[in-house]
């Protein structure tokens, strides 16, 4: 399977991707890493790691679609079969999403349809929520509410913080990205004409694992 991944921040995401990859442990080829920041940490491990990178930035543009139209332009040379969103920090324009009809993919960190947006962490203890966790979607032109492919939860605790919080769902977030991507690779997960897993058809809510599942499935397939 042939990747792009866009990235505005840090990257961890895309490094566990990158790391299982080279591994073998799933059959990717990132072509690209495309930052919408100059700044962006990620473009580091792209570096690394050797892959092409690509800063775009707003403002070099005179709006959202022409900044979108210049990124897709980048991704169509790659001529990946996904577009993998990992910490992009910017709304797509409808067009954009349009392009590229399902094969955009995003992580969030919430159990959707659950705090769409930001500041989850924030908003899920203010809300004493028992747990939460992230999610993996299909991108469609309404924010954070395309078809999900799995979720991962792992339980709130009374003294956790929004940056605690955050650190377990990164864990999460590390494990699931690249069973999700392996399940694809391997057609176990079909995105179209529907999303099926093993030939059925998916839940609404995806696949559900707990931290506990999700640790064990991780540790099979060599991701932890
Ligand atoms: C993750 O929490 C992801 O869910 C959200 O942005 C964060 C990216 O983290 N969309 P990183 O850049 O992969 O470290």
């Amino acid at each position: 399977m042939r990747y792009v991944v866009l990235i505005s921040g840090a990257g961890s995401n895309l490094l566990k991707i990158l790391q299982a990859a080279k591994l073998g442990l799933i059959e990717a080829d990132v072509s690209a890493v495309i930052s919408n920041k100059a700044s962006a940490k990620g473009l580091q491990h792209a570096q690394a790691f050797g892959i092409a990178q690509h800063v775009l930035e707003q403002s070099a543009f005179a709006s959202r679609e022409m900044h979108d139209l210049a990124i897709a332009e980048v991704i169509d040379s790659y001529k990946p079969d996904y577009i993998i969103l990992a910490g992009y920090m910017r709304i797509l324009s409808t067009e954009f999403i349009q392009h590229f009809d399902n094969r955009i993919i995003n992580i969030h960190p919430s159990l959707l349809p659950l705090y769409k947006g930001l500041n989850t962490h924030q908003r899920a203890i203010d809300d004493k929520q028992a747990h939460h966790g992230c999610s993996i979607h299909m991108v469609t032109p309404e924010l954070d509410s395309g078809q999900i492919l799995a979720q991962a939860q792992v339980a709130i605790d009374a003294d956790d913080t929004a940056e605690s919080l955050a650190d377990k769902v990164h864990v999460l977030e590390h494990q699931l990205y690249p069973l999700i991507l392996r399940y694809l690779s391997t057609a176990e997960l079909k995105l179209t004409p529907n999303v099926t897993f093993k030939n059925e058809l998916l839940d609404p809510q995806g696949l559900q694992y707990t931290q506990q599942t999700l640790l064990e499935m991780s540790r099979n397939e060599g991701f932890n």
